[in-house]
């Protein structure tokens, strides 16, 4: 990266200042303030321009400055942003309706984040295994996933990394090896006390884990025979990401619930919930809110990246440019022995490599090229949808 010395002095100071400013549970940023994007570029705060394979953790789904996106929230900013939830709200509709027909037919709570998606999703199933008996509040996940960062996201994820230091967890999960059908059958023997289950059909954050088929049709066979929910996290995985609207869709099952955000509203913080109708009396009046979730601007900006990827050549161009990706990689890794494997869906793709990869990531964005490293040697591409 050529860096000259007004624009470093201008780097420097915006390092030191974050130093001083902001809290570094990030640990040490990378070196650059991106200040615009256009279609699948950024720039950064010298005008200089990278290629996007990131896509902000898989958030800018239609990349930057999309014009019907633009369009669609720029409006809605000159017309009202928040009112709250104590009104009716006709953009939360639109959008709820989208994931309706674009999922399956059921109810939607909009909130903020992925994490508090998930933490809906959880007392959703904890009311609901309650009213059947007093100990069926249990929750099964899987080793390797992320689930999010509050306490009950954060119990619920069965990495011990991100629960260390903060005393006891929430109790109730029951974690199992993943893609483990045997020891998912054993713990499924107690289903009595089994609430739900919750997974990622593709482990993102864990390091792009995909599900055995046979494994997905097991688990949702058990859960539906046994009175158990199925709650898929489609957080990362959702909103077009693999080439369909949400991955579940791959693998031919329906989940009672849906939890999503990231891609959601391209870039406006949202996450919802997405649930069978007849699980929407769980969270009855007073159980659960927000004060900003799923406000008139989060909406507008959902229901125009829903509109966005519904588009049947949406799709094509993620499944083409994920084509592309994987034969380019293919090719690649016949000639080096540094890749050890590639796996994903669409344009959710993690490269592994046989040693630790942020070193990687940093020699990359010297390159102008933004990707991400994830579990330590997994390099993540996930770039804007229409790449
Ligand atoms: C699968 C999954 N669930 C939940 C979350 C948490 O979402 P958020 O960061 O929006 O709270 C993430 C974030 O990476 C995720 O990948």
């Amino acid at each position: 990266m050529e860096v000259n010395a007004v624009s470093s002095a201008k780097l420097t100071k915006i390092i030191s200042e974050d130093k001083e400013y902001l809290f570094q549970n990030y640990g040490e940023r990378l070196p650059v303030a991106f200040i615009k994007g256009d279609g699948s570029y950024l720039y950064d705060q010298d005008n200089r321009k990278y290629i996007d394979l990131f896509s902000g953790i898989a958030v800018s789904a239609l990349g930057y400055s999309h014009p019907a996106f633009q369009k669609a929230i720029h409006g809605q900013v000159d017309r009202i942003i928040h009112s709250s939830n104590w009104f009716l709200n006709p953009e939360q509709i639109e959008a709820a309706k989208l994931i309706s027909e674009s999922s399956f037919p059921g109810k939607t709570l909009f909130v903020n984040s992925g994490t508090e998606a998930n933490e809906a999703a959880i007392k959703l199933a904890r009311r609901y295994g309650l009213g059947i008996n007093k100990r069926k509040y249990k929750i099964v996940t899987f080793t390797g996933s992320f689930n999010g960062r509050t306490f009950g996201a954060m119990s619920a994820t069965a990495q011990e990394k991100i629960r260390e230091g903060f005393g006891p967890v929430v109790p109730g999960f029951i974690y199992v090896p993943f893609n483990d059908k045997k020891a998912f059958r054993k713990v499924m023997r107690g289903s009595k006390n089994i609430a739900a289950v919750m997974l990622e059909l593709i482990q993102g954050e864990g390091g792009i884990n995909v599900a055995d088929q046979d494994f997905v049709r097991e688990v949702f066979d058990t859960c539906n025979q046994n009175g158990v929910l199925t709650i898929v996290d489609e957080v990362q995985t959702g909103i077009g990401r693999t080439g369909k609207t949400f991955v579940h869709q791959h693998f031919g099952v329906t989940p009672d619930v849906l939890t999503l955000a990231k891609g959601l509203a391209g870039g406006v913080p949202v996450g919802a919930i997405h649930a069978k109708n007849f699980l929407t009396e769980f969270l009855p009046r007073g159980t659960h809110g927000t004060t900003f979730g799923g406000n008139h601007l989060a909406c507008a900006a959902a229901a125009a990246v829903l509109k966005e990827i519904k588009k049947k050549q949406f799709s094509a161009g993620v499944t083409s440019a994920s084509e592309y990706i994987f034969d380019r990689l293919k090719k690649t890794m016949q000639k080096t022995r540094f890749i050890k494997g590639l796996r994903g869906i669409g344009l959710l793709i993690g490269i592994e490599l046989a040693e630790e990869g942020f070193d990687l990531v940093k020699e990359a964005l010297a390159e102008y090229l933004v990707i991400n490293c994830t579990a330590g040697n997994i390099i993540r591409i996930m770039p804007p949808l229409n790449i």
